[in-house]
């Protein structure tokens, strides 16, 4: 495999976009072939950049070339883009960008191809109107598939170019700081001695710290005596609005990578936690987090849609549902989730969100409660998924959350860049103390 960074990322973005990988897939991978973090990071962020931009830059190459290099040929186009987007958005010099970008086109067996590619760059270089896409249809002038836009258009019709455009930054570093082992403030003064520069803007998560820059967290204060974990700001509302207390019993169904689970136990460390997920694979990362932030769960590889495989028949006092959603509240961290997700797969999570809320909503004690989440910001997923559930079960009601707004009355809708978090829904549910369950 090569050590060129530009290789690699066109490789990356092919991959991606032609091969249907996830970027969290392609990108490590790739990311082990560099061994200094400056090329790593610069592989990121070409690779970051191209799936943001991709529309954009599929039209500046069409523009500039009779067809698109198809077959064997496409890893190139993928490197043109790679090209176009060093010239536009990062400070690398013009000609740097243009001759290592050639030099890539040599070793992805290119060499035919090398004039092309450089007369396309000078061009881009020598044609800044060429980015003027003022007059272009929505989907290329907000880079964003057309079924996703018109989701957006329909179900937000005054902030949807807000969503679109929050989807476009980069998203900033939160960490939640671990209570049972530091006092938030403490750690913040940690924090300040190690010269690090952040905030705490979240009057209502006081455990909440924002970093001013990205950087490695294990070189983070306490990071190996599990003082904190990286979690964004929305996510971090979920065992908080859970209401969680010693003693409850709690279910979290959906639970890997254990974000929440943990945030759960470190609130309620005598809770009885029931940690479930599907994927034996992404439990390791649950059983990792557990063991670095000293906690116990007990953890089960199990379909939380098929309960009799593996509950006990004892009742939970909480039950969080973090289901598998189209993750289009988190466009900013994954950028390339908008390519990755069709149309068609939002009818297909949503059935299998709607078996999950069922299934464990039998499992809820009378008196409990259910948070319903989702990283998602379409209403299919969220408050449609509420309301009509609610229709169906009279031992269901909404608890109303502090911040839901009036214009959404089934569950709390946080919008991307939303005080700078991931676009997030929680709905919290509560089951009736004269419930009849099995
Ligand atoms: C949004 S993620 C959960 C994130 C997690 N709660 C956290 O905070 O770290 C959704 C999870 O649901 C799991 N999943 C998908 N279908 C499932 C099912 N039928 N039963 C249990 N887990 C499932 C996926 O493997 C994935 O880990």
């Amino acid at each position: 495999m090569s050590r060129n960074v530009r290789v690699l990322a066109a490789r990356c973005c092919f991959d991606v976009i032609d091969q249907g990988m996830s970027l969290s897939e392609a990108l490590p991978k790739a990311q082990t072939q560099l061994d200094n973090a400056p090329d790593k990071a610069l592989l990121q962020e070409i690779c970051f950049g191209v799936m943001r931009y991709l529309p954009q830059l599929e039209a500046i190459c069409s523009q500039l070339m009779s067809k698109p290099l198809i077959k064997q040929l496409r890893p190139l186009q993928f490197l043109l883009y790679v090209g176009i987007y060093q010239l536009k958005f990062m400070r690398i010099p013009d000609h740097a960008a243009i001759s290592e970008t050639v030099e890539a086109a040599r070793e992805l067996k290119g060499q035919s191809l090398t004039k092309l590619i450089n007369a396309v760059l000078r061009n881009v270089q020598r044609q800044p109107q060429l980015f003027d896409f003022s007059a272009a249809p929505a989907a290329v002038q907000y880079n964003h598939p057309g079924w996703l836009l018109n989701h957006l258009q329909q179900a937000y019709t005054t902030q949807w170019q807000q969503i679109l455009e929050a989807n476009q930054q980069k998203a900033p570093l939160w960490l939640r700081v671990n209570v049972s082992k530091i006092n938030p403030t403490d750690y913040a003064a940690a924090l300040t001695r190690a010269g690090i520069e952040y905030s705490r803007p979240l009057a209502d998560l006081p455990a909440t710290i924002k970093l001013a820059q990205a950087q490695d967290v294990t070189g983070l204060p306490g990071y190996a005596d599990g003082w904190f974990s990286v979690q964004d700001a929305a996510a971090q509302h979920a065992a908080l609005l859970l209401d969680v207390n010693d003693g409850q019993r709690i279910l979290d169904a959906c639970c890997a990578p254990g974000g929440k689970t943990c945030h759960i136990l470190e609130l309620a460390p005598h809770a009885e936690l029931t940690a479930l997920d599907k994927e034996p694979k992404r439990l390791l990362r649950v059983h990792d987090n557990l063991a670095r932030l000293g906690l116990n769960a007990n953890v089960i590889a199990a379909d939380a849609a098929e309960p009799q495989q593996w509950w006990q028949g004892q009742l939970f006092d909480r039950i969080l549902l973090d289901v598998p959603c189209s993750a289009s509240g988190v466009i900013r961290r994954h950028p390339d989730i908008r390519w990755l997700r069709k149309k068609t797969d939002i009818e297909v999570l949503v059935a299998l969100q709607q078996r999950i809320l069922q299934q464990c909503w039998a499992l809820l004690a009378p008196g409990g409660k259910l948070l319903y989440a989702t990283c998602s910001v379409l209403p299919a997923e969220n408050g449609q998924q509420i309301e009509l559930f609610l229709q169906q079960h009279s031992d269901a009601s909404l608890v109303q959350l502090p911040k839901q707004r009036s214009e959404q009355p089934f569950g709390w809708q946080i919008l991307p860049g939303e005080q700078d978090m991931d676009g997030f829904f929680y709905a919290l549910l509560s089951k009736s103390a004269n419930s009849e369950t099995q």
